[in-house]
């Protein structure tokens, strides 16, 4: 039997990509990481508690809008198509779509295997009748969907908002590699955040409790565990601020003095109020996401918010190739 190598020190332990993120990010101008790496064990539980904080209203907002949207979805879409989501699926969200549309399967895609087996078990039971069929897979590029659904028509699921942790450049190939993974007449059930004003934007990336600072700052503690390295946690404060130009909530970590540290034996340095950008959550104006939409390929067919229209949910059919203006 092979036993992984723990002794050799923690360095060992990390997965390559997020040591070369790590490394890159800290070189540049200003510092950045992808967001991606939020998303350790706990990242994830932080991430949990946020959606059930007050301040934090998209995933109560989308939800409330999936209860309401669902039939009609099911009226246009058709009955009888494969669920296709991208990411894990959620325990509230993913029940609603798939009890209304009745689908031939559901077909989870997730970059971590062990979110999609927890998220498909759940699935599973909650649906013994449907036939799971998850694919461990990076959905950024084109993915080969299980031959049991090759001939179904598929129904794309991308809600959360989380398109708009992308800038439009890698939103729109994004969109396009969903296309390319879904086939012919596939559509797309897809959600996406509305541009409000400021001060509620910011709180919902800023709260009274600290959850989302300690969300944030999570991503320090992974980069000490992992690549052990000696960041000290109390020289970081948690930003968010809203970029209105890019129309995007913006989360850094703040170094609140001048600060030595170094990442798997290099030395870094950070001088008092330089930052880390960790994150870009983009807003949408109600053109704004159908233009996106189109831009990456899919004519959107119906639209849902809720009755302040703090957020929108989108359903949108793959364009076929044309040549007219
Ligand atoms: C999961 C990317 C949709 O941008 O609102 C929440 C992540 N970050 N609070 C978002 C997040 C801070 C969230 N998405």
């Amino acid at each position: 039997m092979l036993k992984p190598e723990i002794e050799d020190g923690q360095a060992s332990l990390a997965d390559p990509a997020f040591r070369n993120d790590v490394l890159r990010g800290f070189g540049l101008r200003p510092r950045a990481i992808p967001a991606r790496w939020f998303y350790d064990r706990r990242g994830s539980e932080l991430f949990e508690k946020i959606t059930d904080l007050p301040e934090y209203y998209p995933t109560r907002t989308e939800t409330a809008i999936l209860r309401a949207c669902c039939g009609d979805v099911a009226r246009i879409a058709g009955k009888g198509r494969a669920v296709v989501e991208f990411g894990s699926g959620s325990s509230t969200k993913t029940p609603i779509l798939l009890e209304a549309v009745d689908p031939a399967a559901y077909v989870p895609i997730d970059i971590s295997g062990d979110f999609l087996r927890e998220s498909s078990a759940v699935l599973a039971n909650a649906f013994p009748a449907l036939s799971v069929l998850p694919v461990e897979a990076d959905f950024m590029h084109p993915i080969a969907l299980p031959a049991q659904v090759a001939d179904t028509p598929k129904l794309g699921f991308f809600p959360g908002s989380t398109i708009g942790n992308m800038i439009p450049h890698s939103s729109t190939d994004l969109l396009r590699a969903m296309k390319k993974s879904l086939g012919e007449g596939a559509m797309l059930l897809i959600g996406m955040d509305r541009i409000k004003d400021q001060a509620t934007l910011e709180a919902a990336y800023d709260d009274a409790q600290g959850v989302t600072a300690a969300f944030n700052l999570n991503l320090l503690e992974r980069i000490n565990r992992e690549l052990g390295a000696t960041i000290p946690l109390d020289a970081f404060r948690h930003r968010a601020i809203w970029n209105d130009d890019r129309a995007r909530i913006e989360m850094h970590l703040e170094a609140t003095r001048d600060v030595t540290f170094t990442i798997e034996g290099r030395p870094f340095d950070m001088a008092a109020g330089e930052t880390i950008h960790t994150e870009n959550s983009h807003k949408f104006g109600a053109r704004d996401a159908r233009i996106l939409l189109r831009a990456g390929g899919w004519t959107p067919v119906g639209e849902w918010t809720d009755p302040e229209g703090r957020f929108a949910v989108i359903l949108a059919e793959a364009q076929p190739a044309r040549l007219a203006p």
